[in-house]
């Protein structure tokens, strides 16, 4: 049986850790050929090498570089044709409080984890749009935001800022390139143990605020899969500028 995004050309942003490898990974075992993008290099080529290198392109990207944003397109492109699916994933955290916090690592969060996920879907949707109407109709952007969004994770402003930005912004993609077929999805996830978070979770501040967790759990990189790779596939095509929150009752603690 095909798998349920086979034939679909995906890009992962900060796919060398965390969610972002398994994304790539969910996408590879339902058929698509994967663009995985990061900094660190090593860690995508050995991804590749597990992936297939006929399914799997590792492309270094620091996606607040603008020029290195459209030359990772371009590689994708050249190996696998027009990319139909984004799953825009890089980000960062912090840990200081806002009377700590210098305007530098500020504008850094805000950087990442809403300019370059603006850039990226602008990149892919240039592209999409450029290549007709049957292929910008395959489009498919998904923007990782964060239950941060919606609801106040204390001292981390800037985070929670951009989250809420990355979550409007994709409302605003949606409704701007409806009309060309292309679905700008955000996906929202509450805490998951990956690198960004298991210091913190294991720390003793950590272990206490998941006693606040309606269901007093940790969700694992698995617990994403089914709705990313709903927000992929064929079967959202009528789902355009939602947010699917994925957090285990947690904002509900
Ligand atoms: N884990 C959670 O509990 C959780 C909850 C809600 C939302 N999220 C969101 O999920 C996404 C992934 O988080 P994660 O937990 O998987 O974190 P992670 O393990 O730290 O992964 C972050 C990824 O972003 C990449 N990255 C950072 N800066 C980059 C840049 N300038 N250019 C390109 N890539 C860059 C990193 O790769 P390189 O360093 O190699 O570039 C890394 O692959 C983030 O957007 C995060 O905010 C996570």
């Amino acid at each position: 049986m095909a798998g349920r995004v086979a034939g679909r050309v995906a890009l992962v942003t900060g796919a060398s850790s965390g969610l972002g490898k398994r994304f790539a990974q969910v996408l590879a075992a339902e058929g698509a050929k994967v663009v995985v993008a990061a900094r660190r290099k090593d860690r995508l080529d050995a991804l590749v090498a597990e992936l297939g290198a006929d399914k799997a392109l590792a492309v270094e990207c620091d996606v607040t570089d603008e020029a290195a944003v459209v030359a990772m397109f371009d590689a994708a492109e050249a190996k696998f044709g027009v990319v139909d699916t984004v799953i825009n994933n890089a980000g960062m955290t912090h840990e200081k409080n806002a009377l700590t916090q210098d305007i530098a690592e500020f504008r850094k969060i805000l950087d990442l984890n809403v300019t370059s996920v603006w850039c990226v879907a602008r990149e892919a949707a240039r592209r999409l749009i450029k290549a007709g109407a049957d292929v910008s109709a395959r489009g498919r952007i998904v923007n990782i935001a964060s239950m941060a969004g919606r609801i106040i994770i204390p001292n981390v402003s800037a985070y929670n800022a951009s989250k809420a930005a990355c979550s409007h912004l994709t409302r605003s993609l949606a409704r701007e390139w409806a009309r060309y077929g292309i679905n700008v999805n955000g996906l929202s996830p509450g805490y998951v143990e990956t690198e960004l978070t298991a210091d913190w979770l294991h720390s003793e501040g950590g272990k206490k605020y998941m006693q606040k967790f309606p269901r007093r759990r940790m969700m694992d990189e698995t617990s994403l899969d089914e709705a990313l790779l709903f927000l992929c596939a064929d079967a959202s095509k009528f789902v355009t500028g939602s947010d699917v929150m994925v957090d285990d009752a947690q904002s509900m603690g």
